[in-house]
């Protein structure tokens, strides 16, 4: 009997691609996806830890699950919950003790285990538990085929993170900075086209921090992996992310003037422009530090366009320092950026700092930065008015006869189109720019690989 599963995603794009996978480890056990959760013989929430509202979701739509599964259980049908990402890893046991009725709890290094654990609560009457590191690497067992959703994918690379960063608990949730062999990456990626696949996003925690294995012995850097992906045929864009500034090189500088491949854009967060917080903060960057960065990408790269996160409120924050938020906003320019409030963390340094920033102090800083960050978006996408770039649409607009899709700088991009253009660069010339979008004609029929 066919059995459907429905996997919620939180969080970042490392849980996109978890989510993928965990779908992959399933489908031979019978579990094919489902669209709604009610009607799903399995339900995962594959969670994120990072803020405080992004963890309390979690509770919240367990609750709108234990209905469902009660409902079920009424027509004499069992709905298996589980838990997993950053919350199952940060807080398995309280997961079980609020919620009892979730069958599964793992964490993100343990899902290649899920036929055990899935024969495990099928059996049993109590719940699994497996938030281990273990020693082996979730990627050795994971299967090799690939599936592909549309023509852009997600590759995971690196994973963890040894910065510890005093707000983060991502260290604590993800673990240790893991590099998968280059060999390893490639046959992924060559899956991936066969897939279907036509752009690549590199994943990592602090993806620039890459130092796998190469085929040949020794560690490759990500500016030689992103030349061998380029190298393989069918790959058509890449990108990576999230990139830690103090860890990016002279070489990966470089693969932006190198390989035409490598799109110029590039998310780079910052936190904050204030030194004093940055030391705070324990991130190993200076302001200038940045800056200089910023320079020499784009002496490598002109056009390239760059995006960043921001905390504003961390524990001691002054005006002056927020301030110089603003003052490095305003020099350097993102074409995008996420902000958010600073959240305290359990168990992060941070936490227990004292001059915790008062709540109404966050939320008015948060609105001045982001008005600034969205000025500076909507001038960028204005600015493109008249310009062709080429479009990756992968998937249909809200309306009928439209598509949408990806400039090279991660615009959302909508055009009218036949569907069947699905899945296919198209020269875009941009009609109109918005705050969150660009509306274009496609300009001839004729197909363009790169920006
Ligand atoms: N290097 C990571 C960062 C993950 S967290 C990566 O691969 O993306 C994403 C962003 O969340 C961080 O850059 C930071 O801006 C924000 N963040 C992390 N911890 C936070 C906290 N405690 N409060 C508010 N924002 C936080
Ligand atoms: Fe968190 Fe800092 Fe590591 Fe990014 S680099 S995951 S912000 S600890
Ligand atoms: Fe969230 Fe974990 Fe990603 S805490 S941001 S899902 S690494």
């Amino acid at each position: 009997m066919p059995k459907t599963l429905h996997i919620k995603t939180y969080g970042c794009q490392m849980n996109v691609y978890d989510s993928e996978r965990i779908a992959e480890v399933l489908a031979p056990l019978g579990y094919a996806p489902g669209e709604t959760a009610e009607a799903a013989d399995m339900v995962i929430l594959n969670t994120c830890h990072i803020r405080e509202k992004a963890a309390e979701k979690v509770y919240s739509e367990l609750g709108r699950l234990r209905i469902a599964q009660e409902a079920k259980a009424r027509r004499g049908e069992r709905m298996i919950i589980a838990v997993t990402g950053c919350v199952a890893q940060a807080e398995g046991e309280e997961v079980l003790k609020r919620a009892p009725f979730v069958d599964m709890v793992f964490g993100p290094q343990t899902y290649h285990r899920l036929p055990q654990m899935v024969a495990e609560a099928t059996r049993a009457t109590g719940h699994v538990l497996d938030t281990d590191f273990p020693e082996e690497s979730k990627f050795d067992a994971l299967p090799e085929a690939r599936t592909v959703d549309g023509a852009a994918a997600f590759l995971a690379v690196q994973e963890g993170c040894d910065k510890f960063c005093t707000y983060c608990v991502v260290p604590y949730t993800r673990g240790a900075e893991y590099s998968r062999p280059a060999a390893r990456v490639l046959d992924e990626a060559r899956r991936l086209v066969e897939a279907g696949a036509r752009e690549i996003t590199l994943l990592g925690q602090n993806v620039n921090s890459y130092h796998g294995e190469g085929p040949g012995g020794g560690a490759w850097t990500l500016a030689r992996l992103i030349r061998a992906v380029a190298e393989l045929d069918g790959v058509e864009r890449i990108r990576y992310t999230t990139s830690y500034p103090a860890d990016l090189d002279a070489d990966l500088i470089a693969a932006h003037r190198d390989v035409d491949k490598l799109m110029p854009y590039l998310h780079l967060p910052i936190q904050s422009g204030s030194n004093r917080v940055l030391d705070a903060m324990n991130r190993k960057h200076t302001t200038d530090d940045y800056k200089r960065l910023v320079d020499q990408l784009r002496a490598a790269r002109p056009d390239l366009a760059l995006s960043s996160d921001f905390i504003v409120g961390f524990p001691g924050e002054t005006d002056t320092d927020f301030e110089d938020t603003l003052k490095l906003v305003a020099d350097v320019t993102f074409i995008q950026a996420y902000s958010f409030k600073y959240s305290a963390r359990p168990g992060t340094p941070a936490a227990m700092m004292d001059f915790q920033v008062d709540e109404a102090v966050k939320a008015a800083r948060l609105a001045r930065l982001q008005d600034l960050l969205n000025t500076q978006t909507l001038a960028f996408n204005r600015s493109m008015v008249g310009r062709t770039l080429a479009v990756l649409l992968d998937r249909p607009g809200k309306k009928p006869g439209q598509m949408a899709g990806r400039s090279p700088y991660m615009q959302a991009v909508v055009v009218e189109a036949p569907a069947e253009r699905i899945n296919t660069i198209q020269a875009v010339t941009v009609t109109s720019g918005g705050p969150n979008s660009l509306l274009g004609r496609i300009d001839g029929a004729i197909e363009r690989a790169c920006a």
